[in-house]
């Protein structure tokens, strides 16, 4: 099998004869250089996070990355432009264990990062069996990951695993997970199961528990780019309910750089962190920021409360996260303007 233009023998990682011996020296170091590649597989890389996860991950070109994504909510077009020599994407639903098996088989990743999922708060409420049935995908990646010799699955958790929030901040460790929705049970039982594979077959993990994250390429039915996209184009932005629920918005580029740190300097392992921003605002406020910040005319318009899934206050203890990110994060003013400008370039 061909494998990023070199002859890929899964049996050299697996400790046979080394491929270069008696071979010329150029050889040597290209095999050299070759083997020294981290194969990474990011799953819902054709989404807003894990696309530019992926993109991040190829930029080092000591990486092979392979994104698999069944294009629920993604688009390949995410990683594929520009193309990348060491960045391959393989339309796949994680969830089919013949379908990510033999991607397994074929890439043998070292590194998973598993980020496929249902996602969004209506689509979820709607589809509650299609969201269950993700405990399929989390299960066959474990289960592909120990039995090929991943060395750590990074997983994208939910802060909806805190359900009604019985604290503020959400502490990582001592806040008790109160889940009561389809979608974030599956978050919850995901985290049970990579402890479980820990601890009964030493598989390494890392939980990232992402807040409210926000960018350039979010799909339009999340509250920052549903809300950017009606202010630009002047028409009504509708809340649900009165609009004080509050939440946190992390920008995209923070996310990512205390995940890449946690996954780079080998932390977080087999342990959790909450991967948000702790600066409050209402989703009245964004709304009333987000009219401020284009210019616009559109009007702010109430809907009925939604039934379920809505929580009315969430907020992260982001000590750990702060602790990866050795920065200080952007503010959401600034974050909004990043995402207005690149609309109007
Ligand atoms: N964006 C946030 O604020 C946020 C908050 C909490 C958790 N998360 C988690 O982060 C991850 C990424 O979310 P996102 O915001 O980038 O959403 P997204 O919808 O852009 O990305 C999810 C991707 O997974 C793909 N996918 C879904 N089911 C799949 C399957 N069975 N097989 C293969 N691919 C599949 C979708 O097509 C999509 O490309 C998800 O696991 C989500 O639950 C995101």
């Amino acid at each position: 099998m061909l494998y990023n233009g070199a002859e890929y023998d899964p049996g050299f990682r697996a400790g046979g004869p080394l491929p270069y011996e008696g071979r010329s020296h150029l050889l040597c170091i290209f095999t050299v250089i070759y083997t020294s590649m981290a194969r990474i597989l990011v799953t819902g890389g054709a989404g807003f996070i894990a696309s530019d996860l992926a993109l991040k991950l190829a930029s080092d070109p000591a990486n092979e990355v392979v994104v698999v994504d069944n294009l629920l909510t993604g688009d390949a077009v995410k990683v594929k432009s520009p193309p990348m020599a060491n960045l391959h994407f393989i339309k796949c639903d994680v969830n089919r264990f013949e379908d990510i098996s033999s991607v397994f088989f074929a890439y043998r990743p070292e590194f998973v990062f598993h980020y496929a999922a249902v996602v969004g708060v209506k689509r979820t409420t709607d589809n509650p069996v299609m969201v269950l049935r993700d405990i399929d995908g989390i299960r066959n990646v474990l289960d592909l990951s120990k039995n090929t010799g991943v060395k750590r699955v990074l997983f994208s958790s939910s802060s909806e695993v805190y359900g009604e929030p019985v604290e503020i901040p959400q502490n990582e460790l001592t806040t008790p997970l109160n889940s009561k929705v389809p979608y974030a049970i599956v978050k919850n039982i995901g985290e049970a199961f990579l402890r479980s594979y820990h601890r009964e077959y030493g598989l390494e993990y890392t939980i990232f528990r992402f807040f409210n994250t926000y960018g350039p390429k979010q799909s339009r039915d999340f509250v920052v780019s549903k809300f950017l996209r009606a202010a630009m184009a002047g028409e009504d932005i509708t809340l649900y309910g009165d609009g004080s629920q509050t939440r946190t918005f992390c920008y995209i580029d923070d996310n990512l750089d205390a995940c890449l740190t946690a996954f780079h300097e080998g932390r977080v392992i087999n342990d959790v962190v909450n991967i948000g921003s702790d600066k409050e605002i209402s989703i009245k406020a964004l709304a009333e920021l987000i009219i401020e910040l284009t210019n616009s005319r559109s009007r702010i318009v109430h809907l009925p409360p939604l039934e379920e899934g809505d929580m009315t206050r969430r907020m992260p203890d982001v000590t750990r996260m702060n602790q990866l990110l050795g920065r200080e994060p952007l503010p959401l003013r600034e974050g909004l303007l990043r995402i207005i400008a690149g609309v109007q370039r």
